[in-house]
């Protein structure tokens, strides 16, 4: 327990020493290059972008410092050295530090979507090893509903490595795309992350107490660097985070997920993320043409957002479109309006969808929103994973 004490003295140093940094280093990034255009403000000002790789850094560092202070005590004895945990902790570390740097590349390059599902996938390759050759176990328990068919566990060998390597696809891209509005990426990552760690504090009575302490040691950092780092992305925006602080946020979530199993809970954790995904399929893979920002339009008459559009022309409606159209229209989830040639419809992001719902709103006023649903979705996740898991299941879920 010491070690956690430990770990909240310097997760408070790492909170002030980002605070301090952000400030210093956001005009070094302008001249560097690195900087973006607040779309939802009338002011063309520079805005330093990717300061997600500072609070990043910070996070890391503070991480390693810990290292000798959680093993510390082990040191000297080399027989009882605790290897597998210590090759966990590393390889959960690395998995982080190559999303920093591959999420820097792309803020810098801006790479193409196709590298955006490479680079994650090439990242939890530590990640997967460690966790073959400390767990190696691929079963899944399977509900009480279903055991009559499947058993009482379903061992999915190979595809348990696919399965998780697309976790840490879906994490990093999840937030990425749930994103546009002031202080709505860190804002997100930081429900996800204090749900996981209240749940890790529940846990930490359970049988798994190690494996819910070193998803702490991971979060308590984590938390605090990106708290530091929300009070500058808070609308107004004086940094944006880039693609560099959701890949290494997704890439934190998954990483505990894994390696201390309770992946499902944290993909509970991700339902705003998973509804925002599903909405945007259409768009994603073009079936529906996405332009390069879907974020809201801001309108400055009324300075409030308002829903952004995508055009379809006639001419390209074919059998899939057309029905995704038909079947979003009967469901009301979608807003469409058609003239000779094209039909407009809203871009479908879960953004957007809440414009149309709650009527056009200020930028502050949507954000607090959508972090409001965060946090009801992570209250049902909650209810899902205690009262409600105990019907489906005999003994608890991991
Ligand atoms: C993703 C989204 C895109 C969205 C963008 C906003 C998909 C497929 N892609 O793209 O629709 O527009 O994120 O981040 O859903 N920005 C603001 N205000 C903010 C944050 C960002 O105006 O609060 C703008 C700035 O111009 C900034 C740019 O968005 O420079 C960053 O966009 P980037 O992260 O590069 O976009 P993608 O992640 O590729
Ligand atoms: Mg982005």
């Amino acid at each position: 327990m010491w070690s956690i004490v430990i770990l909240l003295l310097l997760s408070f140093l790492a909170y002030v020493g980002t605070i301090r940094l952000i400030p210093q280093l956001g005009d070094l990034f302008i001249k560097a290059g690195l900087y973006g255009v607040d779309l939802c403000k009338v002011s063309k000002e520079k805005i330093p972008e990717a300061l997600g790789v500072v609070s990043g850094c910070v996070f890391l560092v503070v991480s390693f410092l810990f290292i000798p202070i959680v093993f510390g005590y082990n040191l000297m004895d080399r027989e009882t050295f605790p290897h597998s945990e210590f090759a966990e902790l590393l390889a959960a570390l690395l998995s982080i530090c190559c999303m920093l740097l591959l999420g820097f590349a792309d803020d810098v390059l801006d790479l193409r979507w196709r590298y955006k599902l490479l680079l994650p996938t090439v990242a939890s390759l530590p990640l997967l090893v460690v966790y073959y050759v400390n767990f190696n176990s691929t079963t899944f328990i399977v509900p009480l509903p279903l055991r009559q068919f499947f058993g009482v566990s379903v061992n999915i060998g190979p595809l348990y490595y696919i399965y998780m390597g697309m976790l840490a696809v879906f994490c990093t891209n999840a937030i990425n795309i749930l994103a546009g509005i002031n202080g709505l990426e860190v804002g997100q990552s930081v429900v996800i992350a204090i749900s996981i760690v209240i749940f890790n504090v529940i846990e930490l009575r359970g049988d798994q107490f190690k494996a819910h302490c070193f998803s702490l040691y991971i979060m308590l950092p984590y938390i605090a660097t990106t708290l530091a780092l929300l009070q500058y992305n808070w609308y107004p925006s004086k940094v944006f985070v880039g693609d560099t602080f959701c890949y290494v946020s997704g890439m934190t979530f998954a990483v505990v997920g894994i390696l201390s199993h309770f992946s499902k809970t944290v993909l509970l954790f991700f339902l705003p993320q998973i509804i925002n995904f599903l909405y945007s399929v259409p768009q994603l893979f073009h079936i529906i043409p996405c332009p390069r920002h879907r974020l809201p339009k801001y309108s400055p008459e009324t300075n409030l957002l308002q829903a952004s559009k995508t055009v379809i022309s006639k001419k390209d409606l074919n059998f899939l479109n057309s029905i995704i159209l038909k079947i979003l229209s009967v469901l009301h989830l979608i807003e469409k309006h058609e003239d000779s040639q094209n039909i407009v419809i809203n871009n479908m992001t879960l953004i957007n969808l809440f414009l149309i719902k709650l009527g056009p709103m200020s930028e502050v006023c949507l954000t607090s929103s959508l972090l409001i649903f965060q946090v009801f979705c992570s209250c049902i996740a909650f209810i899902i994973r205690y009262p409600m898991a105990s019907y489906f299941y005999d003994v608890k879920v991991k």
